[in-house]
C-alpha cells in the first residue's frame, strides 16, 4: 500500500538527513498518473523540506535537490531516484508495487483499503456533529435542501469512515409564523384524512392556499397570529395540532430520505430551542452585550471597534426571538448534549453571514468551542425542474431521476435481465445526480441538466455505476479464479501499472477531502479510476489467459472494484451489481 512505500522513502530520507522519518511523510506524495507516459510513483517536494527547516532555505534549491538525490541509496524497494525541478522522483519495484497495493484485497477487509495509512491515522479523531438537509415543514423542498442533504451525507460518511463518531442531525424549520398560518389554514380547509394519506403534499397545499387567501382576508390573518400566539404560550390544542404536523412530516421525510440512502440520528428543529433562546437573551444581557435599538429591538454589535456595520438583531420589539437566537441556543444545547469536537453546518452560501455571526456570538459568550464550528457553504443550482414543473418535494426529483434512467436503460438489452429494473434505475439515477453535483467546487453555482448527467459516456454517475456493474459481472463469471496467492510479476503492463499507481493515491485523496470537505477530490479520483479500468478491460483479458495470468488480473480488477465501491459509498451512492 501507499503507506509502505512512503514509509520506506521517509526512512531513507531520515537516515540521510538525520531527522526522524515521520517529518518526511507529509512531503511525499503519490503522483497523478499520466495516461500516455510512465510517471514516477512518488515525489518529494524539496521546498517543503526548506519550509520545515530541514534543509537550509537560503541555498540554491536545484543544487540541494540534485545533491540530495545523489545521496539517497537505491535498494530493492525504491529502484529509481532522480532529481526533477525542485523535486525528487521515486520509482518503486514493479513487483512490490503490485504485491503491496493488492495485498489487502480478497481477505474480507477490502473496504478498509488505505484507511490505515500514516496520513489518515495521524488525523485527530473525535465526535463530529453534521447538520444537513434541514427543510422547512409545509414549505418547498428546494434545490438548496437537496444539495445540503447529499453534501451533508457525504461529509458524515467521510468522517465516519475516517474513524470519527458522527451525529447526523436534521434541523427542521418547525417553528415561526408559518405555523400560525398553517394552523389557521388547516382549521379552515384542512382534512385529517388527506393529512394522513399524503402529509407533505397536503400541508403544502394548505400553506399555499392560506398564504394566498390571507392577503385579502384580514380575519384569516388575525386567526394566524392568534394561532401562533397560542403556540408560543403552549396552548394544548394548538400544540397538539402542531405536533401532529411535525410528526407526520418527519415520518414521511424518513421514508423519502431512505430512497436517497440518507438517514439521521436526530430530527431536531427550531421549535426545540424557543425557550432556551430567551435564556440566551438573558445571558447576553448579563454579559453587557445586548443593546436596545431605536426601534426597540435587541441587538448585538459584532463589528470591530469603531465600525458599526455588523449589527445583529436577536430580539424583536415584541419580545420574541429570531432564527439566529434559536441557532445560538441550539448550538449551546448540542455542545452540552453531544460534546462534539467539531460541528459542521451545511447550507447554501446565502447563509454565510448568518453563520459567521452565529460563531461570533458564541465566541463573545465565552464558548471556546466556537472556533470548532464550521459552515460548509455551497452555490446555487439553476433550473432544477421535472417534466411536470417545479420541484416542490424531494420525491419529485427522485421520481424524475428514476423515470428518466429507466427510459434510458430500456434501450439496452441487459435491462430485461434485471430483477428489479426500477430499483436499479433509481440507484443509477441518484448516482448521476450526486456526481453532477459533486464534480466541481461546492461553492460554484451550476445548471441542472438531466440529459447531460444521465449520459452513459463521459464523466457521469452512470459511467461510475456501469464500471462497477461490469467489474462485478467479471468477478461473478470468474468466481474462485483469483483465490490464493497471486504472482505480482504478471502485472507489468502499462495498463496494470496505471491502475496500481492510481490506487496509491487513494489515502491522499481522502486526506484532502477531509481537510476541505470538498467531494470533488473523491469524485474525480473515481472517474479517473473508471477510465483506467476501461482500458484494463480492453488490454487485460481474463478469459483465454493462462490461469496464473487470469488470477493476477482478476486480483487487480477485484482491488479496483472494491475501491470504487467504497468510494462510491462515501459519496452516498449505492453501487449496483448489474445494470
Ligand atoms: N431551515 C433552514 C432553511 O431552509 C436551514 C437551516 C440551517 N441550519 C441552521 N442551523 N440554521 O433555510
Amino acid at each position: 500500500m501507499a503507506c509502505f512505500f512512503r514509509r520506506t522513502i521517509a526512512a531513507k530520507l531520515g537516515r540521510t538527513l538525520q531527522h526522524p522519518e515521520d517529518v518526511f511523510i507529509p512531503a511525499i506524495t503519490a503522483m497523478p498518473v499520466l495516461k500516455k507516459q510512465q510517471s514516477p510513483d512518488f515525489r518529494l517536494s524539496v521546498s517543503t523540506l526548506r519550509t520545515n527547516g530541514i534543509l537550509p532555505s537560503n541555498g540554491d534549491i536545484q543544487l540541494q535537490t540534485e545533491s540530495l538525490a545523489k545521496q539517497l541509496m537505491r535498494d530493492g524497494v525504491v529502484e529509481v531516484i532522480s532529481a526533477g525541478k525542485g523535486v525528487i522522483n521515486f520509482q518503486v519495484n514493479r513487483e512490490l508495487l503490485a504485491e503491496k497495493v493488492l495485498e489487502p484485497f480478497g481477505k474480507g477487509e477490502d473496504d478498509k483499503y488505505g484507511l490505515s495509512s500514516d496520513l489518515l491515522t495521524s488525523l485527530k479523531r473525535g465526535t463530529t456533529l453534521v447538520e444537513y438537509s434541514s427543510p422547512n415543514i409545509a414549505k418547498k423542498f428546494h434545490a438548496g435542501h437537496l444539495r445540503s442533504t447529499i453534501i451533508g451525507n457525504f461529509v458524515a460518511n467521510l468522517k465516519e469512515s475516517l474513524g470519527n463518531s458522527v451525529v447526523r442531525m436534521n434541523y427542521l424549520g418547525d417553528w415561526g409564523m408559518q405555523f400560525g398560518l398553517l394552523g389557521a389554514g388547516f382549521e379552515k380547509f384542512g382534512s385529517a384524512e388527506k393529512l394522513k394519506e399524503n402529509p407533505l403534499h397536503h400541508l403544502f397545499e394548505v400553506y399555499v392556499r392560506v398564504n394566498k387567501e390571507a392577503e385579502q382576508d384580514e380575519a384569516l390573518k388575525h386567526a394566524a397570529r392568534d394561532f401562533f400566539r397560542q403556540l408560543e404560550q403552549h396552548d394544548d390544542e394548538a400544540v397538539s395540532l402542531w405536533r401532529q404536523f411535525r410528526e407526520i412530516s418527519v415520518q414521511e421525510y424518513r421514508d423519502i430520505y431512505k430512497r436517497l440512502g440518507v438517514h439521521f440520528d436526530v430530527y431536531s428543529g427550531e421549535s426545540f430551542h424557543r425557550d432556551q433562546a430567551q435564556e440566551v437573551v438573558r445571558q447576553l444581557q448579563n454579559r453587557g452585550l445586548l443593546k436596545t435599538s431605536e426601534k426597540g429591538t435587541g441587538i448585538l454589535d459584532l463589528s470591530p471597534e469603531g465600525d458599526p456595520s455588523n449589527v445583529c438583531t436577536v430580539l424583536r420589539s415584541d419580545g420574541t426571538t429570531l432564527y439566529i437566537t434559536r441557532d445560538v441556543a441550539a448550538a449551546i444545547n448540542r455542545k452540552e448534549k453531544y460534546s462534539f469536537d467539531e460541528m459542521i453546518y451545511v447550507t447554501d452560501k446565502s447563509q454565510a453571514n448568518h453563520f459567521s455571526q452565529l460563531f461570533q456570538i458564541l465566541g463573545a459568550m465565552g464558548h471556546p468551542w466556537a472556533d470548532r464550528c464550521r459552515h460548509l457553504p455551497f452555490g446555487l443550482v439553476q433550473g432544477m425542474k421535472t417534466r411536470t414543473g417545479d420541484v416542490v418535494f424531494l420525491e419529485d426529483v427522485l421520481d424524475e431521476a428514476r423515470a428518466r434512467m429507466l427510459h434510458n436503460m430500456s434501450q439496452s438489452h441487459t435491462t430485461k435481465e434485471l430483477e428489479d429494473p426500477e430499483d436499479t434505475a433509481e440507484k443509477v439515477g441518484i448516482c448521476a445526480l450526486i456526481v453532477q453535483d459533486f464534480k466541481g467546487p461546492l461553492l460554484s453555482d451550476y445548471k441542472f441538466d438531466w440529459v447531460r448527467m444521465l449520459q452513459a459516456q463521459g464523466d457521469t454517475g452512470v459511467f461510475l455505476q456501469y464500471t462497477h456493474a461490469r467489474l462485478c459481472s467479471l468477478l461473478r463469471t470468474n468466481k474462485g479464479v483469483d483465490e490464493g496467492e497471486f504472482n505480482p510479476s504478471l502485472l507489468r503492463e502499462v495498463t496494470s501499472t496505471n491502475v496500481l499507481q492510481h490506487l496509491l493515491r487513494y489515502d491522499e485523496v481522502l486526506l484532502q477531502a477531509s481537510q476541505d470537505l470538498q467531494p470533488k477530490h473523491l469524485v474525480n479520483f473515481l472517474l479517473k479510476l473508471s477510465h483506467f479500468i476501461a482500458s484494463a478491460h480492453r488490454d487485460l483479458p481474463v478469459k483465454g489467459s493462462p490461469p496464473d495470468v487470469a488470477q493476477a488480473r482478476l486480483r487487480l480488477f477485484r482491488g479496483a472494484c472494491s475501491v470504487l465501491a467504497t468510494g462510491m459509498r462515501i459519496l452516498g451512492v449505492t453501487p449496483v451489481q448489474k445494470m
